[in-house]
């Protein structure tokens, strides 16, 4: 992360230049480009970005803060999350976009799950991107009341799930197993098993920068645990605790895919919930 030195440098020399022509990890390239200019196309119009103080909650390696600073000129962003991801960043802004050094206002911390942030972090606004699908069903809510204290009154929170679990991939499997609603098809061992059998190529769009620590089958096992630990939550269930945490809905998108669920699924669930792969929300703290 930014040190002393880095910050000196960055005061004297101007920001790091970077060069985003020969991106050649596709997980970088949709971190970088697709999910930062949706939180841009999001946030950007509400705040601005170069006053704002920013949290990113769950921020995984933290390549979209980066690239919401560098290609959209945020100047504080506050990566949060309980895995430690962010540190290979330095390491990848090299490869990727040979940048010497990050931005000096981009900071992250490692927290325990549900770990209070409120006192320590008061932010203009807020974004998690495919994180609150990970986080332990009855934390969802505390979580959120604490994000909403993080937050001066008026200021926002940009949160984003996709998949979500009852659509054709949400169970998160897809880079193992390319069968839409398989997780609501076939029992868990079944699919542990068609997981460990997988001997193909994986889709690297879908391989995070986790995939190297952990090897081939450690891997596989770090992706059919994280499937387990899904909450399963339903874009409705979600709004409903953003709005009991005390949040206001600015704005709300369902994105539906056009696939048709298994006849059986549809005596089981409803249609609305087998095809809503994602939801895209912006909450807002109430003004004092
Ligand atoms: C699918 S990853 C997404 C990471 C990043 N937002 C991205 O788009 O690459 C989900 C992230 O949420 C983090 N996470 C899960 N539960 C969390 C919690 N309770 N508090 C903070 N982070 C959490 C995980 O460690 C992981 O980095």
């Amino acid at each position: 992360m930014p040190n002393f030195f880095d910050r000196v440098i960055e005061a004297v020399r101007g920001p790091a230049s970077f060069d985003d022509s020969q991106i050649s990890n596709e997980w970088f390239k949709a971190h970088f480009f697709y999910a930062t200019d949706l939180i841009h196309d999001w946030m950007g119009k509400e705040l601005n970005l170069s006053q704002a103080k920013l949290l990113n909650f769950g921020c995984g390696d933290g390549i979209s803060d980066l690239a919401l600073m560098l290609r959209y000129g945020a100047k504080r962003i506050h990566g949060i999350d309980v895995r430690q991801e962010y540190k290979k960043l330095p390491t990848i802004a090299k490869e990727q976009l040979k940048l010497q050094r990050l931005p000096s206002g981009l900071t992250f911390e490692t927290i325990k799950p549900s770990q209070p942030l409120a006192g320590k972090h008061q932010v203009d606004g807020i974004m998690s991107w495919s994180t609150f699908e990970h986080v332990q069903r009855d934390q969802v809510l505390p979580i959120a009341k604490d994000l909403l204290n993080c937050l001066r009154p008026g200021g926002l929170f940009f949160l984003q799930i996709e998949p979500l679990y009852y659509s054709a991939w949400g169970a998160h499997l897809r880079r193992y197993i390319d069968v839409p609603w398989v997780h609501l098809l076939i029992s868990e061992d079944e699919l542990w098993q068609r997981i460990q059998a997988y001997e193909g190529e994986l889709d690297m769009g879908e391989v995070d920068y986790g995939f190297d620590d952990f090897g081939v089958d450690g891997y596989k096992r770090f992706v059919f645990k994280e499937y387990q630990h899904l909450n399963r939550l339903t874009a409705d269930e979600l709004i409903a605790i953003m709005r009991e945490a005390g949040f206001e809905v600015v704005r709300e998108q369902k994105n539906h895919m056009q696939d048709e669920p298994p006849a059986q699924l549809l005596t089981q669930y409803p249609r609305e919930i087998l095809t809503n792969n994602e939801i895209l929300l912006l909450l807002r703290k109430p003004a004092a």
